[in-house]
């Protein structure tokens, strides 16, 4: 496996693959790589000629008051698992490779954006657009591999490349669980033994959620109220939002039907995790 740094060299590297007919597929990554990242990444092996491999912490995407600074960079760590999962090249930036000096565009994707991670988070999906659009352009992937863990985000980077015209599939894979349920993700690592536990409420509340649907319910502020419930009665965590949406638009329908998203995020000690189930209703 490659590591490059360069954005130069990234382009003319991807560039040089896509004239010899290559398939890449493209997992981008902010690093501190877990179960979930590697998942991604033998999914892409599995179907292209090569993988390409983002590890970059993107500053456009945190807030002022959000964890950039302490967002965990085991870089060595993530060289071998993006290798051992079957990555072939590791692009892995500095921040000034990606915007150097003058750069001052950036990506924003209208209503999709807006509502749950969008007004917890302003900005947010503003530098995720950006930061996912300068990496295709320089990775020139013909799939890129996202997670269902991060729900909104990969509806936005569908939408980005649907409005762009982007010559790219989206693959969502599905959210890989630890083994009592809870999401993986690189925030994980902030949490204690006890945390831990209690950030569990807000799987429980997406699972009693899915259950009340599939008994017939079907009024979504009934939903909702049943996942605020749980994750309110759970000491040590701190509800954010929790919601049932139409799983194309996020949008709250008067009456559940089709593909529903279940969406929640919380805050346990000083760490924010969010989550999500689809459900389908007949
Ligand atoms: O999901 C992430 O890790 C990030 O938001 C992404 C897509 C790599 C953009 O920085």
């Amino acid at each position: 496996m490659i590591v490059i740094r360069s954005a130069a060299r990234m382009a003319a590297v991807a560039r040089r693959l896509e004239r010899e007919g290559k398939r890449i597929g493209f997992v981008p990554t902010m690093g501190a790589l877990h179960e979930g990242h590697c998942s991604l990444i033998r999914a892409a092996a599995a179907r292209h000629d090569m993988v390409i491999v983002s590890v970059f912490v993107n500053p456009l995407q945190f807030g002022p008051r959000e964890d950039f600074a302490r967002y965990p960079r085991p870089f060595g760590r993530d060289r071998r698992l993006a290798r051992a999962a079957g990555a072939d090249l590791l692009f892995a930036p500095p921040a000034r490779e990606l915007y150097p000096p003058g750069f001052q565009t950036a990506v924003e994707v209208g209503p999709l954006a807006r509502r749950w991670e969008g007004s917890a988070r302003p900005g947010h999906f503003r530098g995720v657009a950006t930061v996912v659009a300068v990496l295709f352009e320089l990775t020139r992937p013909t799939t890129v591999y996202v997670g269902q863990k991060d729900y909104q985000q990969a509806l936005i980077v569908g939408q980005l490349i649907r409005d762009l015209r982007l010559p790219i599939r989206l693959r969502v894979q599905p959210t890989v669980r630890e083994p009592g349920g809870l999401a993986m993700s690189s925030r994980n690592a902030y949490l204690s033994a006890a945390e831990r536990r209690q950030a569990l409420a807000l799987f429980h509340a997406l699972r009693a959620a899915r259950a009340r649907i599939r008994a017939g319910e079907r009024r979504p502020g009934r939903i909702a109220a049943l996942m605020r419930g749980l994750i309110r009665a759970k000491a040590g965590v701190r509800l954010e939002y929790a919601a049932a949406v139409d799983a194309r638009t996020l949008e709250p329908p008067r009456r559940l039907r089709g593909r529903v998203a279940l969406l929640g995020a919380v805050r346990v000690g000083r760490t924010r995790l969010i989550d999500n189930l689809l459900v389908g209703v007949p």
